[in-house]
C-alpha cells in the first residue's frame, strides 16, 4: 500500500527535482531558492512524499508530495505557532487516487505533534481543502500604485539591490506589530530568492527608512509583500519604483496598518479586499485560550467560547450563540466577517465581541509557501 512518509536525508535532491519538474517547468532557478526556510534539508521532517512501489531506490520514484512549516507569529493579544503548508503536488499519472490526501493528513498530523495552533495554505483550489477543514479568512488590503505620488519627505535616497545590510532590515521589520520570528541568517536567505527586486529608502545620515520588496520566485511579480518603516518614506519609496520601473505596484497591507491605510485611503489609491490565506482552526482548545486571555486582558472576563455537543457555543456572560459550521469560525476571529454584521447577536454583546475581533492576524509574503 503508497503510504506517506517523511524523504531520508539521501532523497533530498530527488525532492527538488521531482517539485522543480511538475511546478517550475519553465524556471531557470531551482525550487528551494524560493522557499529558502521550507524547502531545506533542516525541514525534511516535515515534508511528506509518497513514492511508487518498487525493490531498488530507482524504482521507488516521488509521485506525490506535501509540506509544512511551522511559523511562530507574534500579534499583539498572543503569539500562534501557524503550520503553513505547501508545496502540494501529485504527478498528473497518479492523480484522483487520494495520494495528496494521504500527504494532507501527514502534515496535518505533524501540525499536531508541533503543537500548532493553526494551519495556513494559499491556493486557487479552494474546494479540495475545504475538505480538510479550511476555510478562506483573514484580510488582506491590495493597494494598486498606478502613478508616482507628491513626494512626502525630503533628501531621501532611493536605492534598488540587495546589498542591504540584514541587520536594517530586521530592525525596521521587528517594529510591526504581527509577523513571524526571524533571525538574520532568515532575512540573508530571503534576500536572495530569485525573481524578486528589493528596494530601500535612507535619509540623509544613511539610515534605513523603509522597505520594500516585490517579486518571489514565480509568484508574487509587481506585488510588494514584504515592506517596513515609515509611513511617508514607504509611499515615497513606492511612487519611485513607480516612476523608475515604470509599471504599477500592488502594496498588500494588513487591516491593521491603520496609519498606513488612512493615509492611501485620503491620497484615494484604489484598494481591492480579499482574503489572507486559507485557514483552519487546528487546535480549537489552544485557539479559544488564547481568544479568552485576550478579552480577559481587556478586562471583559465573562467571554464565552467553546464546544459542547460538537458545536462551538461563544457570547458573553448569559448572551450565548452558537456556530454550526466549525470552519466559520476563523472568519469571525480572524476576519474578514465583522461582528456588527452578525445582527442576530445583541447589540450590546455585538459592542463587545467587537472591542476584540477580527484578532490581527498576517504572514508577510516571504513565510507563505
Ligand atoms: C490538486 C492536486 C494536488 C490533488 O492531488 P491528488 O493526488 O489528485 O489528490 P487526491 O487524489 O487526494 O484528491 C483529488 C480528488 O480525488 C478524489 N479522491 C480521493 N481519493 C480517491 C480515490 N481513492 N480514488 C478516486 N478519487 C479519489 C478526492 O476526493 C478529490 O476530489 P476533488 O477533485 O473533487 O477535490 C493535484 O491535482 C495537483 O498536483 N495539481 C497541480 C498542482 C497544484 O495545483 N497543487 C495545489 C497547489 S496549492
Amino acid at each position: 500500500m503508497l503510504k506517506p512518509r517523511s524523504p531520508e536525508q539521501h532523497e533530498f535532491d530527488h525532492v527538488v527535482e521531482f517539485l522543480n519538474h511538475q511546478l517550475r517547468a519553465d524556471s531557470t532557478w531551482p525550487i528551494n531558492s524560493e522557499y529558502p526556510t521550507a524547502l531545506t534539508p533542516s525541514n525534511m521532517h516535515n515534508m511528506s512524499i509518497i513514492t511508487e512501489e518498487g525493490a531498488t531506490p530507482e524504482q521507488q520514484k516521488i509521485i506525490s508530495h506535501a509540506l509544512i512549516k511551522p511559523i511562530v507569529t507574534k500579534t499583539p493579544y498572543a503569539i500562534y505557532k501557524l503550520g503553513a503548508i505547501g508545496s502540494v503536488v501529485t504527478d498528473p499519472s497518479h492523480r484522483q487516487q487520494g495520494l495528496s490526501t494521504l500527504n494532507m493528513q501527514n502534515c496535518l498530523a505533524k501540525a499536531t505533534a508541533q503543537d500548532c495552533d493553526l494551519v495556513i495554505l494559499w491556493t486557487d483550489k479552494t474546494e479540495f481543502y475545504q475538505k480538510f477543514g479550511f476555510e478562506l479568512a483573514g484580510s488582506e488590503n491590495t493597494y494598486v500604485f498606478t502613478e508616482p505620488q507628491t513626494q512626502r519627505t525630503e533628501n531621501t535616497r532611493f536605492v534598488k539591490g540587495t546589498q542591504v545590510d540584514p541587520q536594517a532590515i530586521l530592525k525596521l521589520y521587528s517594529q510591526h506589530s504581527v509577523g513571524s520570528l526571524r533571525s538574520i541568517d532568515d532575512i540573508q536567505q530571503y534576500l536572495k530568492i530569485p525573481n524578486s527586486n528589493v528596494y530601500t529608502a535612507w535619509s540623509s545620515s544613511n539610515q534605513l527608512l523603509a522597505y520594500a520588496i516585490d517579486g518571489k520566485g514565480a509568484d508574487l511579480q509587481s506585488f510588494i509583500h514584504e515592506w517596513g518603516g515609515q509611513v511617508d518614506a514607504l509611499i515615497d519609496l513606492v511612487s519611485h519604483m513607480v516612476k523608475t520601473e515604470h509599471k504599477s505596484y500592488h502594496l498588500m497591507v494588513p487591516d491593521h496598518s491603520t496609519n498606513l491605510r488612512k493615509t492611501l485611503n485620503d491620497l484615494e489609491i484604489f484598494c481591492h479586499r480579499g482574503f489572507l490565506a486559507m485557514l483552519r482552526i487546528h487546535n480549537f482548545e489552544a485557539i479559544a485560550m488564547k481568544v479568552k486571555r485576550a478579552f480577559r486582558a481587556e478586562g471583559l472576563d465573562q467571554i464565552i467560547l467553546e464546544k459542547q455537543h460538537g458545536q462551538i457555543v461563544f457570547g458573553y456572560g448569559q448572551d450565548l450563540y452558537t456556530l454550526d459550521q466549525e470552519a466559520d469560525l476563523a472568519k469571525i476571529l480572524f476576519g474578514p466577517t465583522s461582528i456588527d454584521e452578525m445582527t442576530f447577536i445583541k447589540p450590546e454583546t455585538r459592542e463587545i465581541l467587537g472591542a476584540i475581533l477580527p484578532m490581527p492576524l498576517w504572514v508577510w509574503g516571504w513565510d507563505s509557501i
